[in-house]
């Protein structure tokens, strides 16, 4: 471990507050868990093996390949559907507590409603949960991550209203056939993403460009989705199964430029973490989106919101359907605002009068968006918690990636101590932060960057057929961390 030593020599953030920030020797907590993420398109592969569905992903990648940086697709990825056991034997050489994995919603039931269930499908998620238990390692399953089935989408998808019962037979399944060996659920992962990327600007699956209409009309079914299979749980499963189960929201940290700034900052944390957090936890949108989206649509000449509202029922449903806080977070943006665009000029409500810049003497990771912005964590961690309470929290994902997927990556390293290290110290501010979460364990298919970004702690070359797990030395210092319990040793 003599790079352990070497990486200790910590580098200085730019911001103020932090200047004098020392890297905390404390200890993580006794009871605090440490794991790894994965998700089952950027996995699994075996894309139409064993009577597996189509999804949105495999759709769009086959169809639209020009959509993916290096046009590659999800088909064989890992190939973690023939080689879970070596995922679990590497995780437990890297000595996590927990497994974050999602299920693959057409693996099981091909059409996506319960007219057709593939016995196949429900036979690798068992086998994959019972081989966790036999290595002690504690599964965290989210039931959807974006990999909607095809013919649901050919039905509307997260805009069609019908999606909310798609949902709940589809998660009620899950808990009744998974849940004896499952005590952490996860609903849905980074709704914002779904909907954003999926329905609102396009570039996510399944690729429709509807614009803030789009976007909050999924909104508004994820969530109803989210609250509807939250219920499920909590009635008909919990007595017997006591797990928890929450739904995965992911945000940069937003700062302001300058004091002037806050308020544009304010509206922007409230776009993107605000408009999933705030119904599940208070029951509706936040004000700032409710009076924002108001007075943006009348603007643009519409006498009516196009946020669509909860009635008084649906607030109830959504008002406190979480066990405990997640995150998703990896880098930071600054806030400047700017005059808002002219009167019927079509630009997002989340967008129109504020500019998103980063400064240039951040480091950046090899993605280019990727700034390495450690003391923007520890602000996003406080901010939750002024801003909702005193939760609990699971970081649910933090990591980097890099285009050279190189072995001796010691950025990454850098990046996890640094990143962890104001998680630390959060923690001793009295954050009830419970866990945390590395993305990945091992190279997957980035979504739009396809195989050009490396995330895992194990390197895997894609187009060696045997898909080899090759350990980083990011492998080895989450090993450290682990056994210690410090950030150093
Ligand atoms: C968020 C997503 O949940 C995951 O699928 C993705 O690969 C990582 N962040 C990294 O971008």
């Amino acid at each position: 471990f003599i790079f352990l030593s070497l990486l200790s020599l910590s580098t200085s953030d730019g911001d103020d507050e932090f200047r004098n920030y020392q890297i905390s020797r404390k200890r993580f907590p006794p009871e605090f868990k440490f794991g790894v993420a994965t998700c089952a398109y950027q996995v699994e592969g075996a894309w139409n093996e064993d009577g597996k569905g189509e999804n949105i992903w495999d759709t769009m990648t086959h169809t639209r390949p020009e959509m993916i940086i290096d046009r590659s697709n999800g088909d064989v990825a890992s190939d973690s559907y023939h080689k879970y056991k070596h995922d679990v034997a590497i995780m437990k050489k890297v000595g996590v507590h927990f497994y974050r994995f999602s299920i693959a919603w057409s693996r099981i039931l091909p059409d996506g409603t319960l007219a057709n269930i593939n016995q196949k499908g429900i036979d690798y998620y068992m086998n994959l949960l019972q081989e966790l238990h036999r290595n002690g390692i504690e599964p965290m399953v989210t039931i959807y991550h974006w990999d909607l089935p095809t013919a649901l989408q050919n039905q509307g998808g997260w805009m069609n209203n019908n999606i909310v019962g798609w949902f709940t037979d589809y998660a009620r399944l899950c808990f009744q056939l998974f849940g004896p060996l499952v005590k952490h659920w996860a609903t849905i992962n980074e709704p914002k993403q779904i909907c954003h990327a999926g329905y609102g600007i396009g570039i996510g699956a399944p690729g429709i460009t509807s614009g803030g209409l789009g976007e909050y009309l999924c909104a508004k079914y994820v969530l109803l989705a989210h609250a509807s299979a939250y219920h499920v749980y909590d009635k008909e499963f919990r007595p017997s199964q006591q797990g928890k189960i929450t739904i995965v929201l992911d945000s940069d940290w937003y700062e302001p430029g300058t004091p002037a700034d806050e308020a544009a900052a304010e509206v922007r944390r409230q776009f993107v973490y605000g408009m999933y957090a705030n119904p599940i936890i208070y029951g509706n949108w936040p004000q700032v989106m409710i009076d924002r989206v108001a007075i943006r649509s009348q603007l643009e000449h519409f006498n009516r919101s196009r946020l669509p509202d909860f009635s008084p029922y649906q607030q109830r449903l959504l008002k406190g359907t979480f066990d405990y806080l997640s995150i998703n977070h990896y880098t930071t943006y600054m806030v400047s605002a700017i005059p808002e665009p002219p009167v019927g000029h079509a630009s997002w409500d989340l967008d129109a009068g504020v500019r998103l810049w980063q400064k240039p003497e951040w480091e950046t990771a090899a993605i280019d968006w990727f700034k390495v912005v450690p003391w923007g964590f520890h602000k996003l961690l406080r901010w939750m918690r002024t801003t909702y309470g005193d939760h609990e929290i699971y970081v649910t994902e933090n990591g980097v990636s890099d285009r050279t997927g190189e072995l001796d990556d010691f950025d990454r390293i850098s990046y996890y101590r640094r990143y962890m290290s104001h998680m630390l110290d959060c923690i001793n501010e009295g954050i009830r932060i419970i866990g945390y979460t590395a993305w990945s364990i091992i190279d997957n298919y980035e979504w739009n960057m396809g195989y050009v970004a490396h995330s895992g702690m194990y390197y895997i070359n894609m187009t060696d057929p045997a898909r080899r797990r090759i350990p980083r030395k990011s492998s080895y210092y989450y090993n450290h961390i682990i056994k210690t319990r410090c950030l150093l040793s």
